[in-house]
């Protein structure tokens, strides 16, 4: 198989099965144990928030480790928006319309709960409007959320700019308002640094990294604002109940150690083969056109747009031929739901539904780009043969 779907998903990395391996054997402790098996747990578990933190530029009481990126993610928003409206601060929140559905959805939850919500566009490229950003801030406004790496069209979003527009805004204001970012695409492919970024919120998922899946990271600077996601013991310094997944844990700090170590080469190497795909398709498939940025992005992301095809057709004929890539839409019941990232760049919805991401990872090699190219052409072809139903 020619995998080139690594913004979904991403193989665990060898490393990080050994690490994990042993604590699903022999180290089963619970961390809370007061034996020696369950201090073993603790003793790994203080060794990989350590590890995470250094990763992140952060202190280790600052990193909770959760269910994932999902969890992360809802547990910043709902947490810091619930804490800061409880002390008065009051109940605006600032998101953009190209969050992943975790953030989408959380933000649509926040309104249920009696919160106003403010969603700010983005430009043809994919980046957030910091004019919008700007516009959107008021007395009330506690929480902005907007993400560091989009996962369809790969754009880095301006979260260092957003940070310093809020800071002079807590200048003025009489309270501050806190900066989560949705930093689920970005390891491995940028350094990863909670300070300079000027974030108060950080959310990651291990699987995106070479991790396990059903792990994540949510990194909370210390004394923000913050009621826990989920109740019940004192895990995670009071701030996310549960019993630690320790193998998930370890197997995190282990991928995220070796993701953040070499960024710069990995980038580079990984971006020249992306620019060979870029370039290969658009010199042989008739109407292609590149989705979004290529230079302000992760390297690793390539989200085409097809004329006159339906994308989900193309990903399935592409799978015949061993290729693993990943559509930007989605047809159910003859009715088209393009990507809303595409639709908020203002995408054509015709060319919308002809979109496919190609992401690639750092196992992904030139012989594979070669054989994408040979094999593409003919395939967008077949699939344009048969038309697309009328939207
Ligand atoms: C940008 C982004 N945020 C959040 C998530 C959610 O991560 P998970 O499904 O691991 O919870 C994803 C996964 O696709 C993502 O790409």
């Amino acid at each position: 198989m020619i995998y080139l779907d690594h913004a979904a998903t991403t193989q665990l990395r060898p490393e990080a099965r050994e690490a994990m391996l042993p604590f699903l054997g022999a180290r089963f402790g619970n961390p809370s144990g007061l034996y020696a098996v369950g201090r073993d747990a603790q003793d790994a578990l203080d060794a990989a928030r350590r590890t995470v933190a250094e990763c992140l530029g952060a202190r280790p009481p600052e990193v909770l480790f959760t269910s994932g990126g999902t969890e992360s993610i809802n547990a910043a928003t709902l947490g810091i928006a619930y804490a800061m409206r409880r002390a008065g601060a009051g109940n605006h929140v600032i998101t953009s319309a190209i969050e992943h559905h975790a953030g989408l959805h959380v933000a649509q939850h926040l309104e249920e709960l009696g919160f106003e919500v403010t969603t700010i566009g983005c430009d043809s490229d994919g980046k957030v409007s910091v004019t919008e950003f700007v516009r959107a801030l008021r007395p009330g406004t506690v929480l902005a959320s907007v993400m560091l790496a989009n996962n369809e069209v790969g754009t880095i979003q301006p979260i260092e700019e957003l940070a310093g527009i809020l800071r002079e805004f807590a200048n003025k204001a009489s309270h501050r308002v806190a900066l989560h970012t949705d930093a689920v695409q970005a390891p491995g492919w940028m350094a990863l640094d909670v300070e300079k970024l000027g974030v108060d919120a950080l959310s990651l998922s291990s699987h995106k990294f070479g991790g396990p899946k059903g792990s994540g990271v949510l990194y909370l600077r210390r004394a923000t604002p913050f009621r826990p996601l989920l109740h019940g013991g004192g895990q995670e310094m009071q701030k996310r109940a549960g019993t630690e997944n320790v193998a998930g844990i370890v197997g995190t700090a282990t991928a995220l150690q070796l993701a953040a170590s070499g960024s710069a080469e990995r980038a580079a190497r990984v971006r020249a083969l992306r620019d060979r795909l870029r370039e290969g398709i658009l010199a042989a498939v008739p109407d292609a056109q590149v989705n979004g940025c290529q230079v302000d992005c992760v390297p690793n992301n390539l989200n085409i747009a097809f004329g006159g095809l339906e994308s989900d057709t193309l990903v399935q004929r592409l799978d015949a031929r061993g290729i693993a890539v990943s559509s930007g839409s989605a047809c159910s019941n003859s009715t088209w739901e393009p990507s809303h990232v595409l639709m908020a760049m203002g995408v054509p919805i015709r060319r919308a539904v002809g979109s496919v991401r190609f992401s690639l990872g750092e196992t992904t090699t030139e012989a594979e780009i070669d054989e994408v190219l040979r094999v593409l052409p003919a395939e967008v072809a077949a699939v344009r043969a048969v038309g697309v139903p009328a939207v």
